[in-house]
């Protein structure tokens, strides 16, 4: 099944949000496979966000990231990138709608709380990034069938 890299970023962790944003995803049925919590480096920040190197918000962006920790984790299930998204919501949490974890947490672009991967290309990518295959764990939830018909 399709996997996501969700992380929760510095503001978020700070802000003491980790639980209800694992909580929304928990409840909504995607299967945690992988979580770690971690400073990145500004190198490995540099590549999560390397498709917006040469940007003018870049190097603001790089530091954020590394400024403190975050949790990084890997969610499995139909359709979870996408949906992961939508449950996100928009880049911007005052354009985001109320439901959405930006739109009920957030103020500014810079401290939007949470990332999620945006194609199941960059998920690969992502989750290849900040997590070796050791880390993520192989099992099947009981509730499974009653997820999925
Ligand atoms: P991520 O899930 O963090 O990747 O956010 P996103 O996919 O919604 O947005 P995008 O990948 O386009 O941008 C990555 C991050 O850079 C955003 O989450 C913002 O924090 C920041 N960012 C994007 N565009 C701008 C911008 O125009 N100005 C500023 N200051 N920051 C931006
Ligand atoms: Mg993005």
């Amino acid at each position: 099944r399709e996997r996501s890299f969700i992380m929760v970023k510095p503001d978020g962790v700070h802000r003491g949000l980790v639980g209800d944003i694992i909580k929304r995803f928990e409840q909504r049925g995607y299967k945690l496979v992988g979580i770690k919590v971690i400073v990145p480096s500004r190198e490995l920040a540099a590549k999560h966000y390397a498709e917006h190197d040469g940007k003018p918000f870049f190097p603001k962006l790089v530091d954020f990231l590394s400024s403190g920790a975050v949790v990084a984790m890997v969610f499995e299930g139909k359709d979870v990138v996408k949906t992961g998204r939508t449950m996100i919501g928009a880049t911007n949490p005052l354009a985001s709608a109320p439901g959405t974890i930006r739109g009920d947490f957030g103020i500014d672009m810079g401290r939007n709380i949470i990332h999620g991967s945006d194609s199941v290309d960059s998920a690969m990518r992502e989750i290849a990034l900040w997590f070796k295959a050791d880390e993520l764990a192989d099992y099947e939830p009981v509730a499974t069938p009653w997820l999925y018909e």
